[in-house]
């Protein structure tokens, strides 16, 4: 199921940070914000079973919206988690009349680039050493139709 996530998700969803992005992972005071309801735009979502599977956030406006988060708990990836967690991120943009999805990813980021390319993303701009470690980031863009 995917649903909202609530403050309560915050613990289960900086787990998946700190599995999923080691050192560039958001801290938990900073996940706690995103789930407070303050932050305009911000949408968060979590992919449940019995416990969160995975999570997506995103800032959704009008014409152009980021998806700046999605992560899936390693042991229930390559399962359709991911790909279900962002067509309702893709949803909810378009509900919001947002006209493009734009991310960023580490360009040795293999996996993701390549779920990404099955999505429908193509390459716009790159950004030397953009993360902590000195890696470039792809920018990735999606028109929502
Ligand atoms: C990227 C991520 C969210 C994908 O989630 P997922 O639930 O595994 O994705 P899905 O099962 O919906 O995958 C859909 C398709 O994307 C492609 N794909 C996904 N992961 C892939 C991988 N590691 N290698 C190659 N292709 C991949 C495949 O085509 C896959 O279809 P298939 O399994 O039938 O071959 C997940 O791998 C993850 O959490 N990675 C760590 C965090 C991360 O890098 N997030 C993105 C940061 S920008």
């Amino acid at each position: 199921m995917i649903r909202p996530a609530e403050v309560d998700d915050g613990p289960a969803i900086a787990g998946l940070e700190q599995l999923a992005f080691g050192s560039d992972a958001w801290s938990d005071g900073l996940v706690a914000d995103g789930l407070s309801g303050q932050i305009p735009g911000a949408l968060y979502l979590v992919a449940t079973s019995q416990t969160v599977l995975g999570y997506a956030a995103a800032s959704l406006f009008a014409d152009v919206s980021e998806l700046q988060r999605i992560a899936v708990a390693p042991e229930a990836r390559r399962c359709g988690v991911g790909s279900r967690l962002l067509a309702r991120v893709e949803h909810e943009a378009r509900v919001r009349y947002s006209e493009q999805l734009l991310l960023e990813v580490r360009e040795d980021n293999a996996g993701a680039c390549a779920f990404y390319a099955v999505r429908g993303f193509t390459e716009i701009d790159r950004r030397p050493r953009y993360y902590a470690d000195g890696t470039t980031a792809v920018v990735l863009r999606k028109e929502l139709d």
